[in-house]
């Protein structure tokens, strides 16, 4: 199912906090519409935001250096973001088309997301057990997804995986999105909750774990939803393979580990109200709520980008594939 889709001169975009239940797309028409549409996750995925705010600077008729900051800081871990519309503005700066640039963006994002499923698919056997986390499928890029990708390109090619999907606390993008992807993918997929994660390993139902990126460090530390390094801490344990998937886009050679990745905080409310008829918590019950966690490099198996699997020391595998500009 597409995250977004541009036709007869608009943008149509999933909201994704409707899903599953219902499916509907919506135009964004002013600047706050389309911040808003980030901020809130009716729009999310480290590629698919980048991709929407590229259409944003195409579409908007707003002065384009206020635009790109304006947009930028709507969310500050993805660094797809601030790379889709700082390659806008260039463009704007360029005189290039920008409606244009903006689909490059797009058709890029599939072209890069099939090569990283292929790479990724290299690695799995057929009837392997994946573990998920978060949701890194179509709906948070254009096609094929980074870390579902495997899984989606190996049904098209015949294999059989056993999914494990995590909910993904607080905000399910496992349970809301990838569990559904996965169903109307039609592939075999079970959810669990996030804390089941260390009992499914020692069963032995799990073979690799799969998660997508929000910013690679230039020392191979990756920024991902909450709950990754959990995660990736009872993979190396259970000594099962963990792999992080994510174009060259998501790269940040400025950053030079993951103690520079800027973490956004979300509302308590999330955790305490969101999902429930009545409040979790009392009013007065502090709640932390950062939405991503640093994972460190020497707990990841291989970086597969769209330039090929990268292996540690990521330090050097990572600068080997960088470009001279
Ligand atoms: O808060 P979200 O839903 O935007 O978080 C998304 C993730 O953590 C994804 O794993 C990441 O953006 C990579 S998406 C291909």
């Amino acid at each position: 199912m597409e995250s977004m889709y541009f036709e007869d001169g608009r943008l149509f975009v999933l909201d994704q906090t409707k899903l599953p239940n219902e499916i509907e797309y919506f135009t964004p028409k002013k600047k706050e519409d389309y911040y808003y549409a980030i901020k809130s996750l009716q729009v999310r995925g480290a590629p698919a935001i980048g991709i929407f705010a590229g259409y944003a600077m195409a579409l908007l008729n707003e002065d384009k250096r206020k635009l790109k900051e304006y947009l930028d800081s709507s969310r500050p871990t993805a660094v797809n973001l601030s790379y889709a519309t700082g390659r806008m503005l260039k463009a704007y700066e360029e005189g290039k088309n920008l409606l244009d640039e903006a689909r490059a963006i797009h058709n890029e994002d599939i072209d890069m997301c099939r090569k990283i499923s292929e790479y990724g698919l290299s690695l799995l056997k057929d009837g392997d057990g994946i573990l998920t986390h978060c949701n890194a499928g179509e709906l948070a890029t254009s096609k094929y997804g980074t870390g579902l990708g495997p899984l989606l390109l190996g049904k098209e090619k015949g294999y059989n995986f056993h999914a494990f999907t995590d909910e993904t606390r607080p905000l399910l993008q496992g349970a809301r999105l990838t569990s559904f992807e996965l169903e109307k993918a039609g592939i075999d997929v079970t959810l669990i909750c996030d804390n089941m994660a260390g009992l499914v390993m020692k069963q032995g139902k799990i073979n690799a774990v799969l998660v997508g990126t929000d910013r690679i460090a230039a020392n191979g530390d990756i920024a991902n939803k909450i709950g990754t390094s959990s995660v990736a801490i009872l993979a190396n344990y259970y000594n099962i393979p963990f792999y992080v998937l994510g174009p060259y886009s998501t790269i940040d050679y400025n950053c030079k580990t993951g103690d520079d990745i800027v973490i956004e905080e979300r509302e308590a409310a999330e955790i305490k109200n969101m999902w429930y008829e009545k409040p979790m918590a009392l009013p007065e019950t502090k709640c932390y709520n950062p939405a991503f966690d640093v994972t460190d490099n020497e707990l990841i198996t291989a970086i597969i980008t769209d330039r090929g699997i990268l292996k540690p020391p990521y330090d050097i595998s990572l600068e080997n594939i960088r470009d001279n500009d």
